[in-house]
């Protein structure tokens, strides 16, 4: 038996190299939910790019097909169910292909036993915590041909996967992964298992070779980032681990998130204030403007400790961008409730919002409480939250027009042709320009505001 992670990705290419469709063996990865299955994702692309694939969108000429899938709401699963039954007919063509599926729904049985008894042209099931396994599971898969379903609660961190990113020049760097929290209405936590963090050595030396290779924009990720360390055999915080990080030398922008309120400390925002590369950008999600559903919602932080941090954010961050998520429609939730969150984005002023209609997760403790609002009523209440923050993200965008913004050029948007560019706030500048300027750092006078877009020209 093959003993290392090594050992079986050179098998996995001896076997490919002989079954191969095409000049290479294919591989095609969709990714669903939030950067930490992006995260999830590089690194399986890491060991298939070790195992000589090669990457395509295109699932009809592919060797190996995954969708790495998310468990967040209802309508993320359904989308990966149909997506998954169109596979059956791509396995008849080709019968060839390995079909795998893995991610947070595979952490759930209901949706495992449901992909075992309903979907039998699926090869490989796996969840968040056997990534590290993915080469001896593909492996075993391709010798033996039977199904494997892997799910375990193994919480260690292996440093030693390779990871491939997506962009040469902005990249995610996870420093946690799981989540202790139990907000009532959240999978995450059954799913993603007990939060745990990276070693600040693993962190550092992990950024540290991304700068030197030219990474222009590092995000750290984490359920909440404000509990890095917990649990740790050194003693340090998630804003020591910023500084530590911002003492490197290097022309770069450091973004992080998630950041939960209830531990978001003055120390925090004073490190961004006097940091040399974290960005002005704050996402910090309230979830509600309502003490009681935040309650309910076991946030444990109030509307008023959320606008003290805000207001802390606002007096030592000149120009700070503050950015959160939004669930209208919690279980028990009225009108006025609802009320009190409109007025808190008024007071505010966010530069955007990320707005969900609260899905029933079956297994948390929000999907066994009374609901009083009609599917109808909260969808009015969502289309006036959009229409409000609509009115604040312009009026914003309309107060930047005629300053200079420092931005990194991110790509072309195919629709009209003009760089995308993103500021330290995290707002997008679309600016005629040459596509040599994708990946560096570059001066825009803002000329124009649209909704929540604004237009400039490069100096
Ligand atoms: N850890 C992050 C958020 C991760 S999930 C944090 O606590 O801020 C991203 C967002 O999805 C959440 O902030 C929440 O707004 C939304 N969300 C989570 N569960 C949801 C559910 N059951 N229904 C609707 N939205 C939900
Ligand atoms: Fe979910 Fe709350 Fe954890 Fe965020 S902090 S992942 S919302 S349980
Ligand atoms: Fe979805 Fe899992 Fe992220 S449930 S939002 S992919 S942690």
């Amino acid at each position: 038996m093959p003993e290392s992670r090594s050992e079986y990705i050179k098998l996995i290419a001896e076997i490919m190299e002989i079954r191969k469709r095409s000049d290479k063996p294919m591989a095609c990865i969709h990714t669903y939910g939030c950067q930490q299955n992006v995260a999830d994702s590089e690194k399986i692309k890491g060991v298939l790019y070790l195992a000589g694939f090669d990457f395509t969108e295109d699932a009809e000429e592919a060797d190996f097909i995954l969708f790495n899938t998310c468990a967040i709401r209802e309508h993320a699963e359904d989308r990966v169910f149909g997506n998954v039954g169109a596979l059956k007919n791509i396995k008849r063509r080709h019968p060839s292909v390995t079909i795998a599926l893995c991610g947070c729904m595979m952490e759930q049985k209901s949706v495992a036993d449901r992909i075992y008894k309903s979907y039998p042209f699926v090869n490989i099931v796996f969840g968040t915590h056997s990534i590290s396994r993915f080469p001896e599971l593909y492996y075993n898969q391709l010798v033996n041909g039977k199904r494997i379903f892997d799910t375990c609660d193994d919480n260690t961190i292996y440093e030693d996967v390779p990871t491939l990113r997506d962009k040469e020049f902005k990249g995610w760097l996870p420093v946690m992964y799981g989540c202790d929290n139990f907000c009532s209405y959240c999978i995450v936590p059954y799913v993603r298992g007990r939060e745990r963090s990276r070693s600040s050595e693993a962190v550092i030396s992990e950024a540290r070779a991304m700068i030197e290779a030219g990474y222009k924009e590092i995000t750290l990720l984490g359920q909440n980032v404000n509990s890095y360390g917990k649990g740790l055999d050194e003693d340090i915080s998630f804003s020591e681990l910023l500084r530590k990080i911002d003492a490197i030398d290097g022309d770069y922008i450091l973004r992080f998130m998630t950041s939960h309120p209830k531990d978001c400390t003055h120390e925090l925002i004073d490190t961004i204030a006097e940091s040399k590369h974290i960005s002005k950008h704050l996402h910090l999600p309230f979830q509600s403007g309502s003490n009681k559903i935040l309650k309910a919602m076991n946030r444990r932080y109030t509307r008023e400790k959320y606008l003290d941090i805000i207001a802390y954010a606002k007096s030592r961050i000149p120009d700070v961008s503050l950015t959160s998520d939004i669930i209208v429609g919690f279980p028990g939730e009225t009108y006025e409730d609802f009320c009190e969150t409109l007025s808190l984005i008024k007071e505010v002023g966010f530069t955007s919002l990320f707005t969900f209609i609260y899905s029933r997760r079956p297994g948390t403790p929000a999907a066994k409480l009374p609901d009083v609002a009609t599917e109808e009523e909260k969808g009015k209440w969502f289309t006036e939250l959009l229409k409000t923050q609509e009115e604040i993200a312009a009026s914003r965008c309309r107060s930047m027009v005629g300053s200079t913004e420092r931005v990194l050029v991110e790509e072309v948007n195919e629709k009209n042709g003009l760089l995308s560019c993103r500021t330290s706030g995290n707002i997008i500048v679309e600016a005629q320009g040459d596509d040599s300027l994708i990946g560096t750092f570059c001066d825009v006078k803002v000329t124009e505001a649209r909704n929540w877009i604004l237009r400039g020209e490069f100096i």
